[in-house]
């Protein structure tokens, strides 16, 4: 019986065809999709904060409606993808909880700060940007539910990379001051944005193994050089240097060639010894306990609506 069914199971997976909810799944699949998913949820929810930052300090009428609107969508992507997590089989509780006790990882790019408002910019162009690359490949995942909400997300992700292009496009037109801001946030987020993609995959354990279910299509080193190449004639365009002394055009592999970020800066991070990790954690446990009382209230709502 358990053979036909994982008979079945591969073959769908050979196919590249979905696996559904109700369809039979290993379980080490099942904990992958888990583990990714929830990640990738905590990482939107966390994501709101740096750039929710500078709500209240936006620049202009319009400036704010953009950003409200952007981290408005963050909240949004974080639910669809908590949604989807819930058809394997896991509650939202738990999930929420395994985010706030640590046991659960979010993107270590949301434990730097934004220490200025070029930083809005830079985080659309360059974290958004990295997040495409790593996230368009992710609508063609093995989960259906995944896959589904990864076709929306991404379609407002490439909003949000646009709109960080205009901002910082903006600002290097103005005074040398902007200018300067530009640059600076651009020295400040771009090794950190190469780190998103993850360790390089001799160091990935999860990858090879992710990569055989469909759940990732892609191996970590492939996505970050795909990004690189992407972005690197936009920084010409915006009159940006990326600072990595290593960057030149590679005609042999048809590729730029990069510098190494400092992976042990990465694991720092993703151990919570980063910049703010505890900062983050903190914001989000007190969000949290102050949004008792809509949890209770919707509960008690739905429970006498029931009756
Ligand atoms: N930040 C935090 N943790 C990371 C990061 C990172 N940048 N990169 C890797 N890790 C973690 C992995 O989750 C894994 O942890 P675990 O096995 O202890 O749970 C460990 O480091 C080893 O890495 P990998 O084996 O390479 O892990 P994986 O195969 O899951 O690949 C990746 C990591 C590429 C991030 C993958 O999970 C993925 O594509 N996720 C979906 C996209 C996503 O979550 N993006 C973050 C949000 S971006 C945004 O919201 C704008």
């Amino acid at each position: 019986m358990t053979l036909d069914l994982q008979e079945k199971f591969d073959a769908v997976i050979a196919h590249h065809d979905r696996i559904e909810p109700r369809d039979w799944m290993p379980e080490g699949y099942r904990k992958t999709l888990v583990r990714q998913i929830a990640q990738h949820a905590h990482s939107e929810i966390i994501g709101m904060q740096p750039e929710g930052n500078w709500i209240g300090r936006a620049p202009s009428l319009r400036r704010k409606a953009i950003l409200l609107a952007k981290v408005q969508d963050e909240a949004g992507h974080g639910l669809y993808l908590y949604a989807a997590c819930e058809t394997l089989g896991v509650s939202r509780d738990e999930l929420v909880e395994m985010l706030l006790t640590g046991r659960q990882k979010y993107s270590s790019i949301f434990n730097y700060p934004t220490l200025s408002y070029a930083d809005v910019g830079t985080i659309g162009w360059l974290v958004d940007g990295a997040a495409i690359c790593n996230q368009v490949p992710l609508c063609r995942t093995s989960y259906g539910p995944y896959g589904r909400a990864m076709i929306r997300i991404c379609k407002e992700e490439s909003f949000h990379q646009r709109q960080g292009y205009e901002l910082l496009r903006t600002m290097m037109g103005g005074t040398d001051a902007q200018r300067q801001m530009v640059q600076e946030s651009v020295d400040r987020f771009w090794w950190p944005s190469l780190m998103m993609f993850g360790p390089p995959d001799e160091e990935s354990p999860n990858s090879a193994r992710s990569i055989a279910w469909g759940i990732k299509r892609n191996g970590n080193d492939e996505l970050r050089q795909r990004f690189v190449d992407m972005t690197v004639p936009q920084a010409e365009a915006l009159g940006v240097t990326l600072p990595d002394p290593e960057l030149r055009w590679n005609d042999e592999r048809g590729h730029y060639d990069f510098g190494a970020p400092d992976w042990a800066e990465l694991a720092a991070v993703i151990r919570g010894d980063g910049p703010c990790n505890a900062q983050r954690l903190a914001h989000r446990r007190a969000a949290h306990d102050d949004g008792a009382w809509v949890r209770e209230a919707a509960t008690a709502f739905a429970e006498r609506s029931a009756r």
